[in-house]
């Protein structure tokens, strides 16, 4: 088989077989396929596309061009969840406590976040000592014990997407569907759960802009899950405005940790419901929605998840009493408020540049060497639907360098669009495909 014979066939609008797929991916991981060979492939796949069979079997044979985890030593059935990413999406920091002290084994590996999006592990190094630096015999024993562990992505996992995604993203090939689902899916895969649950979200805050491409993007991921023989869920949510109110590390694990106390925003509690609700039905702990709900009410009000995530925390080397003391963790030394300069209502935020903001105070990774101040951020006050007068308080600014606090001051403020008419709200949680 040459590669120049399967780029000639999709070029000309073939479609590529199995075997055909997997000779690709093997020899592009080993290093036998150049760049610009596979260069020419992605732009013929981003002209010419992928049918169902194709895109599956491309996951497929990037999902084994690593390590696949082995999860069967953990007991019970282990329901994975993943975002697509935003801002303020500290999801994971309450949602894996929540599902884990209903019963469901979470055993995930996550990432650092890059650009104006954050990481779960970045967050979670909040917590004083945290480290998601485990062995596999390690994390496999803490799901077993206490039901929950977290680690960082291992360089082995999908190393075909790792290497396909960095030339995808110089080659101007990332926007094409196919692509997309299968670099996302045949992580997933490879990180070993037997379900899956998506959360997709859509807005000027999300990797999907237009909720059609969020659907879509869903759709294919489901088809792919379901396909490789997983149960596959996506739930499309709103990332037309932050998620919550707090954006930036460790305001993020506070109002995480607010929501596991029963006093957090409605919008974040709402996803938190909705995505735990699906994975405990993935995971036959519950058998419908209304049931899977009251469970996961109940272990906040009996303060079961907030425990679950303090003995997470410990048994990961951090220091559990960050989870009931929020003075142990990270705290900036200057708070500046943004005054809206108009009264009216807020019809918009330009979710993307609150994550910028964020990112300018030194919250996020500009490149993937930089390092990040786990302390600062930004607390909306008012989000789209708000009144709000001249001269009040849109939002509070957290930061340790005036320069960079003035600087991120001016652009959250050209981020509300303040209009006289109140904007019709969409629903927050779009759809749920399976
Ligand atoms: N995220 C991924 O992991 N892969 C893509 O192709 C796009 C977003």
């Amino acid at each position: 088989m040459r590669m120049y014979d399967l780029i000639v066939k999709k070029r000309n609008g073939e479609n590529l077989s199995k075997e055909e797929i997997r000779f690709m991916i093997q020899g592009y991981t080993e290093g036998s396929i150049p760049d610009y060979q596979m260069s020419a492939m992605m732009m013929a796949i981003y002209f010419q596309g992928m049918n169902e069979e194709e895109t599956l079997e491309l996951t497929l044979a990037m999902e084994h061009s690593g390590e696949v985890l082995d999860l069967s030593p953990i007991k019970g059935i282990k329901v994975d969840k993943h975002s697509t990413g935003g801002v303020g999406d500290k999801t994971s920091l309450a949602l894996t406590p929540m599902v884990a002290a209903c019963g469901i084994p979470v055993a995930k590996m996550s990432g650092r976040g890059l650009g104006h999006t954050g990481g779960t592990i970045d967050k979670l190094e909040s917590f004083p000592g945290f480290s998601t630096e485990l062995t596999p015999d390690q994390f496999i024993e803490n799901v077993n014990r206490i039901g929950i562990a977290i680690m960082g992505q291992t360089a082995d996992l999908a190393p075909a997407d790792k290497k396909l995604y960095a030339l995808r993203d110089v080659t101007a090939t990332v926007d094409n569907m196919s692509l997309i689902a299968s670099s996302i899916m045949s992580k997933k895969l490879a990180a070993g759960a037997d379900a899956i649950v998506l959360d997709v979200k859509t807005g000027s805050g999300a990797f999907m802009k237009r909720e059609e491409d969020a659907y879509a993007l869903a759709k294919e991921m489901v088809r792919i899950g379901n396909g490789a023989g997983k149960k596959t869920i996506a739930v499309i949510s709103d990332m037309d405005q932050p998620l919550g109110y707090a954006v930036g590390n460790a305001l993020e694990v506070k109002e995480a940790l607010a929501t596991l106390r029963g006093e957090g925003p409605a919008d974040f509690l709402e996803l938190c419901l909705t995505l735990g609700a699906q994975m405990l039905i993935a995971g036959g702990k519950a058998k419908e929605e209304t049931e899977a709900r009251e469970q996961l009410q109940h272990v906040i009000e009996d303060g079961s998840a907030l425990k679950k995530l303090a003995e997470f925390v410990e048994a990961q080397g951090g220091d559990p009493a960050a989870v009931y003391h929020e003075a142990l963790l990270p705290k900036a030394s200057m708070i500046e408020e943004c005054r809206a300069e108009q009264e009216g209502y807020i019809g918009h935020i330009a979710c993307d540049e609150v994550g910028i903001c964020s990112l300018i105070l030194g919250g996020g990774r500009e490149t993937k060497e930089s390092t990040i101040d786990l302390a600062v951020g930004i607390v909306l006050l008012k989000k789209t639907g708000d009144y709000v007068k001249a001269g009040e308080a849109l939002a509070v600014l957290h930061a340790n360098d005036k320069e960079k606090c003035n600087a991120a001051k001016t652009r959250l403020l050209k981020a509300y669009h303040i209009t006289q008419e109140k904007p019709v709200s969409a629903p927050f949680i779009r759809n749920i495909l399976q």
